[in-house]
């Protein structure tokens, strides 16, 4: 990621630990990783039952919330760590760099987490580096699995991203594809306003789904046939439609059925990405990663395809501070420091653009 100064990449040695905050949406997240591969501990607490009353993440209570937890959030990481608040030099165990996401996000969220970072980074006077959040979710498989075999297609989808990434070593990305419109995230979370099964969308879709038939009604898989391109509009217009068309329908049915065409769509894309670039290994990144359906159809299809499959833990899939520090130990090997005049950048995009080496 792009930051105002780079006084030159730091190398960290393999018992250093990294701070890294996670606030990018409506989950307060810290955590302090050793080496970039050992999570000493991972701390999230998550705002859902705020929002859940509204249907959706509003804003402004998203920011103010941060704002309460954060502190505690980063104490309990750090207590559990083992690490001392007090500066490097004082007895016990410190770190050697403080990270945060730096986007994208809500720009409130964001600017709660890229601040305390900041403030941490300069009474102890280590580094400070801007992470980049869909970075991050590509260091979840790597976390749980450091010998996992590259090149990697990471397919990853979450409440506001769905790309896909092939990973052909550590902080080396190419970007193969993703949505032209809507997140798979997105698409679940709208489908369950819709059908009154409440927020977040996705766990509900999915726990509606267990009851229905996925056969039921055979909504439309948009752009299957061919590329890595992925659209989920259209699929979420087919469920109202259907169900406006068909007010006796039974919700689970319209769920299964829905949870069916992403599923299949998002597995059969991954794959034709593994085919194309020739990987080793495919993984799953991001909230709906934690989706059942989708996980053991990615790991049946994968295996059968002579893939390694790894499916990283739901709690690594979903929103964490680890799989932020993970990514910051690379980003400061590679490009150094973040200045501190580094804001939040709510529209960051993914670190390379589609095609790049
Ligand atoms: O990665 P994430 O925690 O936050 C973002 O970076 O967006 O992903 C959140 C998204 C939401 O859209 C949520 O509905 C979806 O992940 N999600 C799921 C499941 N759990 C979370 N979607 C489908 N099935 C799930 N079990
Ligand atoms: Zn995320």
């Amino acid at each position: 990621m792009t930051g105002p100064v780079r006084p030159g990449p730091v190398q960290l040695g393999p018992d250093d630990l990294v701070l890294a905050l996670e606030t990018s949406c409506d989950e307060t997240a810290a955590a302090v990783v050793r080496g970039g591969t050992e999570v000493c501990s991972s701390v999230v607490s998550s705002q859902v039952d705020l929002h859940a009353a509204y249907g959706g993440v509003v804003p402004e209570l998203a920011s103010r919330a941060h704002l309460e937890l954060v502190v505690p959030v980063v104490r309990q990481a750090l207590e559990v760590a083992g690490c001392s608040l007090a500066p490097p030099g004082s007895p016990g165990r410190h770190c050697a760099a403080v990270a945060a996401t730096a986007g994208p996000g809500l720009v409130g969220s964001l600017l709660v987490g890229v601040a305390a970072a900041k403030a941490l980074a300069m009474a102890w006077d280590v580094p400070f580096v801007g992470v980049n959040h869909l970075e991050g979710h590509l260091y979840a498989a790597l976390l749980e699995d450091p010998g996992l075999a590259l090149p990697a297609v990471v397919l990853l989808v979450s409440g506001g991203h769905s790309l896909l990434v092939e990973m052909t070593g550590v902080g080396e990305y190419r970007l193969l594809g993703g949505t032209v419109d809507d997140a798979a995230g997105e698409a679940f979370d709208k489908v369950a306003r819709y059908l009154g099964l409440g927020y977040p969308g996705g766990p509900a879709v999915e726990a509606a789904a267990r009851h229905g038939d996925p056969a039921a009604v055979a909504f439309t898989r948009p752009m299957l046939a061919e590329g890595l391109a992925l659209s989920f509009s259209g699929l979420k217009t087919a469920v109202v439609h259907h169900v406006r068309a068909h007010p006796e329908v039974a919700t689970a049915d319209v769920a299964a059925s829905f949870q069916a065409a992403v599923v299949d769509v998002l597995v059969t894309k991954a794959l034709r990405a593994a085919e194309a670039t020739g990987a080793r290994s495919l993984c799953l990144a991001g909230g709906v990663a934690a989706n059942t359906a989708l996980r053991d159809a990615a790991r049946r299809a994968g295996e059968e395809a002579g893939l390694h499959v790894y499916l990283p833990s739901r709690a690594m899939c979903t929103d964490n501070a680890a799989m932020i520090a993970a990514a910051a130990f690379v980003r400061l090997g590679r490009d150094g420091p973040s200045g501190l005049d580094l804001g939040a950048l709510p529209s960051l995009a993914f670190p390379v653009a589609p095609g790049a080496a």
